[in-house]
């Protein structure tokens, strides 16, 4: 009898694990993003900034682009809407085919995100093509503060009111974690960071791959601005870093800024690379240089109102921290149910 109660109790609980084990990680913690995919190692180099006080809104071109509704949310999108998760309303998806690229860029957007779906496709559509084509699916929703992170399926989620800058940041994010194997995480990375004394902002300080991507949104800057840095910005103490940076294939400017995601010898991590039906003849302009201080690490120029809505949060994340965390619960159950067992 007390032995049939506790094969009903253990099959019982094995349902719900059964049940938890697809979605639980993610409705786990809702309101917080899911885990790194590597524990963040914050960097002991110097921020140059507190935070990134420039916007590439409107210096970067602007595809015309066309939107169709979707029918149905996708899977992807649609684990994110309950009241507990990010989109407490309901998703409204679209399919947009940017004038450059022959397939489309999936956009879920809550009903009460802070950003229309227009705003979240024009920011979509600044990110240069040769970096866009690494984004996923974007996911957009509300939140009393602006933040964004990043999966390492490409997918981005964007919270608030994201600013062009960080859209380049999170495409940073699925450019560094294309192959599964992020860039970040080399030798070669760690050794352009060892080799140097400072890095962009506070924010760049906070990981390896954080810094990856606001060194990315530097480099994107430097392209337009004729190599040059934004006013208050040094490459001397970052100068590795740049290195680095310039020598990554996406940063080829004639492909970045080429009107099509189907770049000749493409890696195939690239999600996008379906040629355009007609390659849009659209030139991103140069924009002149910045005048550079003389002491750029103290310029003082920095105190520009930085009204903390454009400080990023971004955050990496990874099936395999997820794993781990079920890992943990099952082995947690499993040690609940032993004890019941043997009592
Ligand atoms: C929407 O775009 C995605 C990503 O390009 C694609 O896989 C999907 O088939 C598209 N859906 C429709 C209905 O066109
Ligand atoms: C987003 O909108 C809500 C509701 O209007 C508002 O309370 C919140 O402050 C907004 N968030 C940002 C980052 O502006």
């Amino acid at each position: 009898m007390a032995f049939l109660q506790k094969l009903v109790f253990l099959l019982t609980l094995l349902s719900c694990l059964v049940g938890l084990g697809s979605a639980a990680p993610l409705r786990a913690r809702p309101r917080d993003p899911p885990p790194p995919a590597i524990t963040p190692v914050p960097l002991r180099l110097t921020a140059q900034q507190d935070s990134f006080n420039f916007d590439l809104s409107t210096t970067l071109v602007l595809p015309t682009s066309t939107m169709q509704p979707l029918q149905t949310v996708p899977p992807h999108c649609a684990m994110y809407n309950s009241l507990q998760s990010e989109c407490p309303t309901s998703f409204e998806a679209v399919n947009v085919t940017y004038d450059d690229c022959g397939d489309a860029w999936t956009v879920c957007r809550c009903s009460t995100a802070n950003m229309t779906m227009d705003t979240a496709v024009e920011r979509l559509g600044r990110i240069p093509v040769g970096l866009r084509r690494y984004v996923a699916t974007v996911v957009v929703a509300p939140d009393t503060q602006t933040h964004a992170y990043t999966l390492t399926s490409g997918d981005i989620h964007m919270f608030g009111d994201t600013q062009v800058d960080s859209w380049v940041h999170e495409a940073g994010h699925a450019y560094d974690w294309a192959t599964g194997s992020p860039l970040s995480g080399t030798p070669e990375w760690q050794k352009a960071i060892d080799s140097d004394t400072c890095v962009p902002d506070t924010y760049s300080a906070t990981s390896a791959g954080e810094d990856f991507a606001q060194m990315t949104v530097m480099k994107v800057y430097s392209l337009i601005h004729e190599n040059s840095l934004p006013e208050g910005w040094s490459l001397d103490c970052m100068s590795h870093q740049m290195d680095y940076m310039n020598g990554l294939p996406v940063f080829n400017k004639a492909e970045l800024f080429g009107n099509t995601c189907a770049i000749a010898g493409s890696d195939p991590s690239s999600r996008h690379s379906t040629p355009p039906p007609v390659t849009p003849t659209r030139v991103q302009p140069d924009f002149p240089a910045q005048v550079q201080p003389n002491s750029p690490l103290k310029s003082g120029l920095a105190a520009v109102e930085d009204k903390g809505e454009k400080t990023p949060t971004n955050k990496d994340s990874a099936a395999l921290s997820t794993y781990i965390t079920d890992v943990k619960s099952v082995l947690f159950a499993g040690g609940a149910v032993l004890g019941w067992l043997m009592w």
